[in-house]
């Protein structure tokens, strides 16, 4: 794990005066590739992280959370009996909106004192949210007495970003952030919840996750935006087959192109990144299967592309970052990663290669852009679990 758990006891001791008793942890993730596809019901091939949030702290025997954030140096006091949302302290909300959908179950739900710490790098597309859900949902578990599946935990987590954020995205974040397993990509079903664990290790090539150091601009309202364009698209295909398919996931290329014409230019693009992508990543999930960097790399340029061209979720700092990678000797292929719009891009590289790919990258990108960008390897890690204290 990534977070020291005794310096986090000792900060909780040192802000509650008190001993933790329960303490929980979640990682970030990195998308390999298929993006944009869970909320269409498609398919998703991400990794958790070695970068976590933890929660240590104890329950109250009244109705209030009393929250500390450390990276942050904020805290919050607030009622369960009023789960809504805090402008003030937005950080907050991710917790309240567990809490609150845990009530909605009927689940039990206390009081407690929680400090929170992490070094999921935030707002640059690695589900830092993700994994304050996941480890407040673990957190609520411990001291409910209760455990939830993990599709229903991921499921809770989705519910928590539709209903009580306003945003309209898909499972993948949660379900990553709650199942990974460590050396492994979690290959998902975003329709059945039916999930793979491939062994994500290459014998000649490691990924390199790069940060364009550059937050993601209007990434909510842009996002929901995509979401609409891609059921406008299928409100066409579905006119046009007469057809009850309800996603995207429901049609073949093929399809698309017999409605072309019937279709809006944004919905077309839209979906025909979405039907490939979800192509690309059912081969993708084969090609880790058997070892296969050079296709797996090929796979993901074209979703880079596809993403750039088709889907306009890139931006210039990524679009200059992905091509100075593609240029570096050993890069066997280089995407941006998560939703897009700023953040950070994925990279397959050759294992001797990757010191020079790194500097060679850094280098270039400030170079082009003036900005320092940020790299680093991860292996994948395991999924959102209790801490013993
Ligand atoms: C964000 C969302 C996910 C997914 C990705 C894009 O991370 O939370 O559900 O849609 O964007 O693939």
């Amino acid at each position: 794990m990534s977070i020291d758990i005794q310096q986090a006891c000792d900060a909780y001791q040192r802000h509650f005066k008190a001993v933790p008793t329960v303490a929980a942890r979640a990682p970030g993730r990195v998308n390999v590739i298929g993006e944009h596809t869970d909320y269409n019901h498609g398919f998703v091939l991400p990794m958790a992280i070695e970068h976590d949030t933890v929660i240590v702290g104890r329950p109250r025997d009244d109705n209030v959370l009393c929250l500390y954030a450390q990276n942050l140096e904020r805290s919050a006091e607030l009622s369960l009996e009023q789960r809504t949302r805090n402008e003030q302290e937005p950080w907050t909300d991710y917790i309240m909106g567990v809490a609150d959908q845990l009530v909605a179950l009927n689940k039990p739900v206390s009081g407690a004192d929680m400090l929170v710490v992490g070094d999921v790098p935030v707002g640059c597309g690695l589900s830092s949210s993700a994994a304050l859900e996941m480890a407040a949902l673990v957190f609520f578990e411990q001291t409910g007495g209760f455990k939830l599946e993990d599709a229903e935990a991921a499921l809770l987590g989705q519910r928590v970003e539709n209903e009580f954020l306003g945003l309209s995205t898909g499972i993948m974040d949660q379900f990553i952030s709650r199942s990974g397993k460590k050396n492994h990509a979690l290959f998902l079903d975003c329709r059945s919840h039916a999930f793979d664990l491939i062994p994500a290790a290459f014998e000649e090539a490691l990924f390199v996750i790069a940060n364009t150091a550059c937050p993601r601009g209007l990434t909510a309202s842009k996002y929901n935006e995509r979401v609409d364009e891609c059921k406008c698209a299928v409100a066409t295909l579905q006119e046009y087959f007469q057809s009850s398919g309800s996603h995207l996931r429901d049609y073949t290329m093929n399809d698309l192109l017999a409605c072309q014409e019937m279709m809006e230019d944004i919905p077309f693009r839209r979906a025909r990144h979405v039907i490939s992508e979800n192509e690309r990543t059912q081969q993708a999930c084969e090609a880790m299967r058997q070892g296969d960097a050079a296709l797996l790399g090929a796979l993901m340029n074209a979703s880079d592309i596809s993403l750039r061209v088709d889907y306009e979720v890139t931006s210039r700092e990524l679009d200059i970052m992905t091509a100075i990678a593609r240029e570096c000797s050993g890069c066997f292929g280089a995407r941006m990663t998560g939703a897009g719009f700023g953040g950070c891009t994925i990279n397959l590289v050759h294992r001797d290669a990757a010191d020079t790919f790194c500097t060679h990258l850094l280098h270039h990108y400030a170079e082009a852009t003036g900005k320092d960008g940020d790299v680093f390897l991860s292996d994948p890690a395991d999924g959102a679990c209790p801490l013993a204290l």
